[in-house]
């Protein structure tokens, strides 16, 4: 580390210390913290995962810290205080939020996410911006707590967000981590890739998430990862699921029922489209019959066109047929 970085590190070190102070010792934290109780985050959560809490003052960060020697400049490029425009005043990037530590591979603190507390509030996350320390595109959220786990159980669960990681923890699932709302990087692949090939995505059950989870699915797999993708009731995402139903439930039913990026596809792209539409029916069947041909295995392979056969009704035959006809015709 260079100098500057070890400032900036510490200078998270000490702020993430007394966010998690003020979150759980003090009245001016108090709100905050019934937000989180309220939630259904356990006191255990908010210890281990570090949360804590940023009073709505412009200018708490900038006094507090520099008044333990930190240069304004230094906090500025460590993405805590902004520089006023036309002005040399600084004020506090973070404000009146909850505060989720994210830390390095090594554990280190290298930038925050703060959640608004009110609705009203936007963004509803804010993060600290790309600096020499922090770069969200290969960071993965709780990566340092769950590398371990991942190469001993090896697998690797993979979340949106900060809430999903910390609410599966508590279902003691420490395989977790998150890409914290960006698409998966070619360097978050990386970084699993070091530990396992088998990875498990659980995004939200929503547009978004699902999309996302097509995404993620095939760079995992073009990486050569094994993947399977978890589904849980439309709207719902791993935080409130494993808050409503339990962490058994969540155990069994969304990551013991996940499904393999075939069967996921099949679902996957009949999205939007009217099966009972003859010429939308053709058109899905041969995307299943193309996705089907480029897998690896031929025991998959035929595993799959037999559960297209199945579903529509057509022979094995005519769909082979169809294949042949749409890969391995010679004109
Ligand atoms: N995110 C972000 N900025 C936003 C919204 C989302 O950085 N304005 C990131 C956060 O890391 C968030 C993740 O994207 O955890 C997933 O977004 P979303 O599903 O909307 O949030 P949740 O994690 O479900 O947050 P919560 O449960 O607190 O509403
Ligand atoms: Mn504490
Ligand atoms: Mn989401
Ligand atoms: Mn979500
Ligand atoms: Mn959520």
């Amino acid at each position: 580390d260079t100098s500057e970085e070890k400032q900036m590190k510490e200078a998270y070190e000490l702020l993430q210390k007394f966010y998690h102070h003020l979150l759980v010792n003090t009245t001016e934290g108090q709100h905050a913290l019934e937000y989180l109780i309220g939630r259904g985050f356990s006191k255990s959560s908010i210890e281990k995962f570090q949360i804590g809490y940023s009073l709505p003052s412009w200018d708490f960060t900038v006094k507090w810290l520099n008044k333990r020697g930190f240069q304004l400049p230094l906090l500025e490029k460590a993405g805590l205080i902004i520089q006023r425009e036309n002005d040399d005043t600084y004020f506090d990037r973070f404000r009146n939020r909850i505060m989720f530590p994210i830390q390095n591979s090594k554990g280190e603190t290298i930038a925050f996410a703060g959640r608004a507390i009110a609705k009203e509030d936007q963004p509803k996350y804010l993060n600290s911006p790309e600096t020499i320390l922090f770069n969200k595109s290969n960071i993965l959220y709780n990566y340092y707590r769950a590398k371990g786990f991942i190469k001993k159980q090896q697998q690797a669960i993979l979340f949106e967000g900060f809430a999903d990681v910390i609410s599966a923890d508590s279902a003691e699932i420490f395989n977790g981590i998150a890409t914290m709302g960006t698409s998966l990087t070619e360097q978050h692949v990386q970084l699993i890739r070091r530990m396992t090939d088998a990875v498990t995505i659980c995004y939200d059950s929503d547009f978004a998430g699902i999309e996302a989870a097509y995404r993620a699915g095939k760079m995992l797999t073009e990486q050569n990862c094994n993947i399977r993708i978890a589904r849980m009731p439309e709207g719902l995402d791993p935080d409130d699921y494993i808050k409503k139903y339990g962490a058994e439930k969540f155990r069994k039913d969304v990551i013991g029922a996940s499904l393999t990026f075939m069967s996921f596809k099949m679902e996957y792209f009949r999205l939007g489209k009217n099966l009972q539409n003859e010429g939308e029916k053709l058109q899905y069947i041969e995307k299943i019959i193309e996705e089907i041909t480029n897998l690896d295995r031929a025991v998959e392979r035929d595993h799959y066109l037999r559960q297209l056969a199945d579903e529509f009704s057509i022979s094995l035959d005519a769909l082979k047929q169809q294949q042949k006809q749409m890969f391995y015709a010679t004109k």
